[in-house]
């Protein structure tokens, strides 16, 4: 049996793979056995934010491998205790609950926010249309793609959905019994859509009016991705809760919710609890990796690299208006929408040797390692050249 008759045989079927056999990675490369090379806009879904195969990141995984890799959330481990506060630090909340994913650190928020809500009778929830905030039932009752939905019902009771960025359908949502509305202020899944200042201006003064809860899920688009910290910077919002993921343990499962202050005292002993969530292992290599981006000032980095990108991006679709109808995001999280399905030109591109995705159907995601360099850039640009030549030249008989 070849390897991928093996996966076939042994793994459920849940995933669509990419036909590439991974050998390694380095920097922003990734290798096939076959001795291909591929230049990652994927960034293992806005995972690695250093690229691969960064020394200081694994050093500090050897480090804390060869003093301990597991320990019960009942010990004072050093490790996590200085992730918790390095990343308290740089987004501003005082405290953290670590998880072990992005799923999980939005049930961990359900939860807090349902108990919060408890002694005022405020039980509804929202997201918005097309969000994605995760597959666990409770996550997935946030979510708004029947793709992931479909054949889960029932869901959990009093979560609802408000049009995304319809300001007169969220009036007629809230009201004093919502505890929470969580939101994506840049949604990666849903094909990079962009949260109108209109619709967050309105959010936070319905806020205000009926005393909610707003949760950012920064899974994908925090820890610098958008050229901020957090992607609500960009409006001058200020969450009660933020989710975070991915990125922040440098590859290794990691995840977090960050709450305020008024919040702290919400979930006390035994209220919630994970046998991983923390793991020293994935905290020390997300210690180096917050140190990493923040020492190097990636933030600055981000916003030239990626203003670079979308302007290369924007003369892409001045030269193939037929085929590009919009590019937008921010930063380094970046959406290409193509006026028809976007599946087959995006593999295509891998055979062409660039890796990125295709999200919601006709949109481009680009959310390469936050350490890309220009030249990089102009090979995507060059690479989308090459693919769309091949992709509408008429076949010959
Ligand atoms: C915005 C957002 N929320 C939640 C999740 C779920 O995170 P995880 O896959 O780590 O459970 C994702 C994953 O793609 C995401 O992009």
């Amino acid at each position: 049996m070849n390897l991928q008759e093996k996966e076939s045989t042994f793994l459920l079927q849940t995933y669509k793979r990419l036909p590439v056999e991974v050998d390694h990675a380095d920097g922003v490369y990734i290798y096939g056995k076959d001795r291909k090379k591929y230049l990652d806009f994927f960034g293992g879904l806005a995972v690695n934010a250093l690229g691969y195969n960064n020394v200081r990141v694994k050093a500090a995984i050897v480090d804390q491998i060869d003093r301990y890799m597991h320990m019960s959330n009942m010990f004072y481990m050093d490790v996590q205790i200085e992730f918790a506060e390095m990343l308290c630090k740089l987004s501003g909340y005082p405290k953290v609950f670590l998880t072990n994913s992005g799923t999980e650190a939005i049930e961990a928020a359900i939860k807090l926010s349902r108990k919060w809500g408890k002694k005022e009778e405020r039980v509804k929830l929202f997201a918005l249309s097309n969000s994605f905030h995760g597959r666990t039932l409770g996550s997935l009752s946030l979510t708004d793609r029947p793709k992931y939905r479909q054949g889960f019902e029932p869901f959990v009771p009093e979560i609802n959905h408000i049009g995304f960025n319809n300001v007169s359908d969220l009036r007629q949502s809230v009201d004093k019994q919502t505890a929470a509305v969580f939101i994506e202020f840049i949604q990666g899944e849903g094909g990079v859509n962009v949260v109108s200042d209109e619709f967050v201006d309105e959010l936070f003064s319905l806020k205000q009016k009926y005393g909610f809860l707003v949760i950012a899920d920064e899974i994908q688009s925090g820890i610098y991705r958008t050229g901020k910290f957090f992607a609500f910077e960009h409006y001058g919002a200020r969450p009660d809760m933020v989710t975070v993921a991915k990125p922040i343990g440098g590859g290794l499962p990691l995840g977090g919710l960050l709450v305020d202050p008024h919040l702290v005292d919400v979930m006390g002993y035994g209220a919630h609890g994970t046998t991983f969530g923390g793991n020293p292992v994935s905290c020390a290599a997300g210690l180096a990796t917050l140190k990493e981006l923040s020492e190097r000032e990636i933030v600055f980095h981000v916003t030239k690299v990626g203003g670079y990108l979308k302007q290369r991006l924007l003369e892409f679709k001045a030269k193939h208006p037929d085929f590009v109808t919009d590019v937008r995001g921010l930063g380094l999280m970046i959406g290409v929408e193509c006026k028809s399905e976007c599946g087959e030109f995006v593999s295509q591109l891998l055979s062409d040797g660039v890796l990125a995705s295709c999200t919601n159907g006709n949109v481009i995601r680009l959310l390469p390692p936050l350490v890309i360099q220009e030249e990089h850039v102009d090979i995507l640009i060059s690479k989308l050249e090459q693919t769309f030549t091949k992709h509408t030249k008429p076949t010959t008989n």
